[in-house]
């Protein structure tokens, strides 16, 4: 399929008679796609009852002349004012029980039923409205779940639906007490009435009641997600999609996905690096202008998963954000860049945030692609010549990777429930194997927890996973791959408690985690033959064949066959070793790419990608700072 190119656009921030120029100005661009409304609820329904879609239908059609496909937001993101006086307890509450309030968006609480109401009365007349629009060719759900941390919320109707949910989910409060260990500090229930949120206990609450919270909230995203994609299915084919952001794990974002056509993401790569991401004060110099050369890739990979091969980067950063605690400019060429590592990992749109730069709000500091006064911001030359290389070089296939690298929400809140160490954290351990993996040169696929088929890959990892379901045992029994599991991986129930007997319980490695070590900062195991773990130990036992050894001679790896367990948290020097081993037995060709050089091979393509400041080489060629080339392999 051939990429494109879209923008998000917010007419009722502009005055009518600009619209038209800014449709043609943005066609002259390149731009086919024109995101709009997912705010506009204000102007949508002025007063409870009253509607003003007059200027959504002239908005709409005018764009819709100009050539341009509209994705049509739905604006639940933000309800207007008037709506907390309908609903004075739609506010979330935070885990001191404070109300979070009315003065910028995402005011609302996903338990909330009244509000889940309003949301599906406000998409049931947009898509009554818009379904058959010939414009609308595609749609988003509300914007961003989870952004400013909205998804817990400690508010009644919280607490209401979790007894609920509880009752279902285990029938009984004697097999809750079980499955939690609630004889532990008399913690015993026996009604469903009586189980609290995990907020406000004198000291820390259960492992396995703050995870079935997490659950419960995730399953409460899907709730309200899906209220919207039935309203708008009743009405319209277009797809539909909603924009997730990055390292938010909050919600299952496969069983978002599963609801959905198309995943998408918003791609903020200066501002993740500066407050998103672990690494040394030189490393976030370095990139500073550039983003993170392996942070756009990941989630790249991992919303191609969720979108089950279709998604987009919804939103694209074009120049400073405003929300970072520092927000310097892209070094000129990196929006281009930026743009063809997402269409190299299959996205087929790139939108850019946002047309013209706002001159009010709490953003009229992030840039566009236009200033407010309407010129040129010096992202727009770049989309221009994206768009020009589109048209040279056509469609962009994509091939199934070499490597696959199991990525789970639930295992993420697991270990946020059950840390043991204060910087074991699910995403920085899967991303240091990615990380570990870019720098091996190798194209990855992300894929969900429950994924039976494992054909075709020559390396998989499973790091960090609360459990290995059926699906997946059968799946790593069957793979010729070499598959590395750990640390942490299968060690703990469901219900997160250590099972019996204690695991992983992987069929045809036979080892047992028997301790498990947390340390700080600065303290490592050192690796015979080089390289070490830092954070994360565990001493382990078993018949499995001891691959590497610590130098205190405990099992590093412990194998059987292709099967290995890695116990512990190698650094990223020593992460990058493993996976180069394991992908030489593989049959792979590992590299050791220098940090701004990144690879991503597509079906008969491979893009090469100077995320550096400085020009590096490539087989004899020179690419400059923020270059990007393509080759045929
Ligand atoms: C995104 C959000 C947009 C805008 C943007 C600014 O998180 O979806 O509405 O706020 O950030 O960078």
């Amino acid at each position: 399929m051939k990429p494109t190119l879209g923008v998000c656009y917010y007419p009722e921030h502009w005055p009518e008679d600009v619209w038209a120029s800014d449709a043609a100005r943005m066609v002259e661009a390149g731009i086919l796609w024109v995101r709009i409304g997912e705010f506009a609820w204000s102007r949508m329904e002025p007063e409870p009852g009253r509607f003003d879609w007059g200027w959504l239908d002239r908005a709409i059609e005018t764009l819709g002349a100009a050539g341009l496909r509209v994705v049509l937001g739905t604006p639940t993101a933000t309800p207007p004012r008037w709506m907390l006086d309908r609903h004075p307890d739609m506010l979330a509450l935070d885990a001191k029980g404070r109300p979070r309030g009315f003065g910028s968006r995402r005011h609302y609480c996903f338990s909330h039923m009244g509000y889940r109401e309003e949301s599906r009365r406000i998409t049931r007349l947009l898509a009554e409205r818009y379904g058959r629009n010939p414009h609308i060719a595609a749609w988003q759900t509300d914007n961003e779940y989870g952004c400013h941390d909205t998804v817990l919320s400690y508010s009644d109707a919280a607490r209401d639906g979790f007894r609920d949910w509880l009752a279902q989910r285990y029938q009984s409060t004697d097999a809750l007490n079980r499955a939690w260990g609630n004889v532990f500090w008399s913690m015993e229930y026996d009604s469903f009435d009586q189980v609290g949120l995990p907020n406000l206990t004198v000291t820390e609450p259960n492992h396995p009641h703050l995870l079935a919270f997490r659950r419960y909230s995730s399953d409460q995203v899907v709730a309200f997600n899906r209220i919207q994609t039935e309203e708008i299915r009743k009405c319209s084919d277009a797809p539909i999609a909603h924009n997730y952001m990055g390292r938010i794990l909050d919600f299952d974002h496969f069983a978002v996905g599963a609801d959905l056509d198309i995943a998408s993401w918003d791609s903020y790569p200066i501002g993740f690096l500066s407050d998103r991401l672990e690494e040394t004060e030189a490393f976030k110099r370095a990139f500073l202008r550039q983003g993170h050369p392996d942070n756009q890739a990941f989630h790249h990979d991992l919303y191609r998963a969720v979108g089950r091969g279709r998604w987009w980067v919804m939103e694209q950063q074009p120049g400073p954000v405003n929300w970072a605690p520092w927000n310097p400019a892209p070094l000129p060429g990196m929006c281009r860049l930026w743009a063809w590592e997402a269409f190299a990992h299959g996205a087929e749109c790139v939108s850019f945030f946002r047309w013209r730069q706002a001159p009010f709000g709490q953003e009229q500091m992030h840039a566009g692609l236009l200033r407010p006064d309407s010129a040129a911001a010096p992202a727009l030359a770049e989309v221009m010549q994206v768009a020009g290389e589109i048209a040279d070089l056509g469609e962009i296939g994509q091939a199934q990777a070499p490597v696959a690298l199991i990525f789970d929400y639930d295992s993420a809140w697991a270990w946020e429930a059950q840390p043991q160490g204060a910087d074991f954290d699910y995403f920085r351990l899967v991303f240091s194997a990615y990380k570990a993996l870019r720098r091996a040169g190798l194209s990855v696929d992300i894929l969900p927890p429950d994924t039976a088929d494992l054909s075709g890959y020559a390396l998989v990892l499973a790091p960090g996973l609360l459990t290995v379901g059926q699906p997946l045992v059968r799946a790593i029994s069957a793979t010729a791959a070499q598959v590395l599991l750990g640390p942490r991986t299968d060690t703990k129930t469901p219900d997160l408690s250590i099972p019996d007997p204690m695991g992983p319980n992987i069929e045809g490695l036979d080892i047992t985690v028997a301790l498990s070590e947390s340390l700080p900062p600065g303290i490592e195991v050192p690796l015979e033959g080089g390289g070490r773990f830092i954070r994360w130990f565990e001493h382990v036992e078993g018949t499995a064949k001891t691959r590497r050894q610590t130098k205190t001679g405990h099992p590093a790896i412990a194998s059987a066959g292709p099967l290995h367990y890695l116990a512990g948290w190698p650094d990223d020097e020593t992460f990058h070793g493993i996976v180069s081993d394991l992908a030489r037995e593989a049959g792979l060709s590992p590299r050791d790419l220098p940090d701004g050089l990144r690879l991503r091979d597509t079906a008969g393509r491979r893009f090469v990608f100077n995320y550096s400041a400085e020009p590096l080489d490539w087989e004899g060629k020179t690419l400059p700072a923020a270059g990007i080339l393509w080759e045929e392999i």
